[in-house]
């Protein structure tokens, strides 16, 4: 088996077949296939001269408290029929991961299919993320809605560019590659279509909501993404969602980090009771679904700011993503000693000193406490990542972010 770049000459049939077998590519999808992994920097396990596992990054930042840092994330990965358990997906995404930040990024993050597998590759699990089902009709946002502006696939720059400038909160990320937006709004089909207004500089467009519709008529629809850079182009948006519910019965969509949508629904606990078990139930679920890793422990700990207190600790870091790369890779993960300063200019450095607490933890774990994912306490419980009581007790109390939300389909 060699592990070598995707060359869309010579791998574009066994892409299409790989994602053929693993039910990734509908009928007719071919091109949008194309589209997505030629968007994407991808990698193949090379099997007797056929590419038979496939995985790939695509780049992007994450904006961590008022910091933006490079990111790859990890787009695809995907092994073939034939060759399955044979440690191709874990090394070929080993890979991936190692080359980009070999060129330079701080972070890795990936929707996961499961929990576990990524472990492997130091992935810590992300926050929570709450998905909220409504009746639109039943919104309280007030007023009558702007007419907005329909856009399709077509408009895939523009949209792709307001993605791109809209409100940011701690952990968003954002993809660079525009065909990327293509790639999802072209999946959706007929099914998939743009709302939004144009209030930008020279018409841009300002805010806008991708939907989804399972069922054109009465729903659910479903929404992609959204896009806005103040609350009342958030409101903007809602309100046309709600005049949508005259006729849809069920809208369901992810819930800003910075609000809570159920303020904006009336009667929740009524409407979850009257539609549990039909295919129109409103409420709230909770799924961590995305994983990230810290790749360069200096950038990543330069970009933190806490005030307040100072706390100065040493780290002894694992990294389990060495044992799927080679000996002599370039990068082979950020396992070692590092001794960690947090105050309103952090840092990291190589090294230990004797007079500081230690902290033992795997990157995993480590991201998730830097990330802000869960206090070194609940860490200290269910992660790997162990302490003094009072260095625990004190990145308890100096380390206080905000949850990180993607605000992106990974
Ligand atoms: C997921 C997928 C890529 C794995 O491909 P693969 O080449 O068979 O994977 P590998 O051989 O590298 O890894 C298999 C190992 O992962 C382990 N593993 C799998 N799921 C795991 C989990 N949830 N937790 C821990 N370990 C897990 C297996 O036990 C196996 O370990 P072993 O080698 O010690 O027996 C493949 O099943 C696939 O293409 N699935 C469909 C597409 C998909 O879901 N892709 C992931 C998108 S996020």
């Amino acid at each position: 088996m060699l592990i070598r770049d995707y060359d869309p000459q010579r791998d574009q049939d066994a892409a299409r077949r790989i994602w053929r077998e693993i039910g990734w590519l509908r009928p007719g999808q071919e091109e949008i296939t194309d589209l997505f992994i030629g968007a994407t920097q991808a990698h193949v396990a090379d099997v007797d001269g056929q590419a038979e596992c496939l995985a790939s990054t695509a780049p992007g930042t994450a904006r961590y408290q008022d910091a933006t840092l490079p990111l790859c994330a990890v787009a695809s990965v995907a092994t073939s029929r034939v060759v399955r358990r044979q440690g191709f997906a874990t090394r070929v995404t080993a890979r991936a991961i190692a080359e980009r930040a070999v060129a330079g990024d701080a972070l890795a993050g990936l929707g996961m299919f499961e929990q576990g597998f990524y472990n492997r590759l130091g992935m810590g699990t992300g926050s929570y993320e709450r998905q909220i089902g409504f009746d639109p009709a039943r919104l309280t946002v007030e007023g009558r809605p702007r007419i907005p502006e329909r856009f399709s696939a077509d408009d895939w720059r523009e949209l792709h560019a307001s993605r791109l400038r809209r409100e940011l909160r701690h952990g968003a990320v954002s993809l660079a590659p525009a065909q990327l937006t293509r790639a999802e709004a072209l999946e959706d089909g007929p099914k998939g279509f743009g709302l939004g207004f144009r209030d930008g500089p020279d018409g841009a467009i300002s805010h806008h909501v991708w939907l989804m519709a399972e069922n054109m008529g009465r729903g659910p629809y479903h929404v992609r993404w959204m896009a806005y850079q103040s609350g009342e182009q958030f409101l903007d948006l809602m309100r046309v969602i709600k005049s949508l519910g005259d006729q849809v019965l069920r809208v369901t969509m992810q819930e800003p980090a910075h609000l809570m949508l159920q303020d904006l629904v009336e009667q929740p606990f009524k409407q979850s009771r009257m539609t549990r078990h039909t295919n129109w139930e409103t409420g709230v679920r909770g799924s961590a679904w995305w994983q990230c890793r810290i790749l360069d422990m200096e950038r990543c700990l330069a970009a933190t700011s806490v005030r307040g207190e100072a706390l100065a600790f040493n780290v002894t870091l694992t990294d389990p993503i060495a044992e799927y790369l080679p000996d002599d890779a370039p990068w082979r993960g950020v396992a070692g000693d590092y001794i960690v300063s947090l105050d309103e200019t952090s840092s990291a450095r190589r090294g230990h000193d004797p007079a500081l607490p230690t902290l033992d933890a795997t990157v995993n774990a480590f991201s998730r406490l830097w990330l802000g994912v869960r206090p070194a306490s609940g860490l200290a419980i269910t992660d790997n990542l162990h302490g003094p009581g009072g260095l625990i007790e004190a990145l308890d109390r100096v380390l206080h972010l905000p949850e990180p939300h993607v605000d992106w389909p990974l």
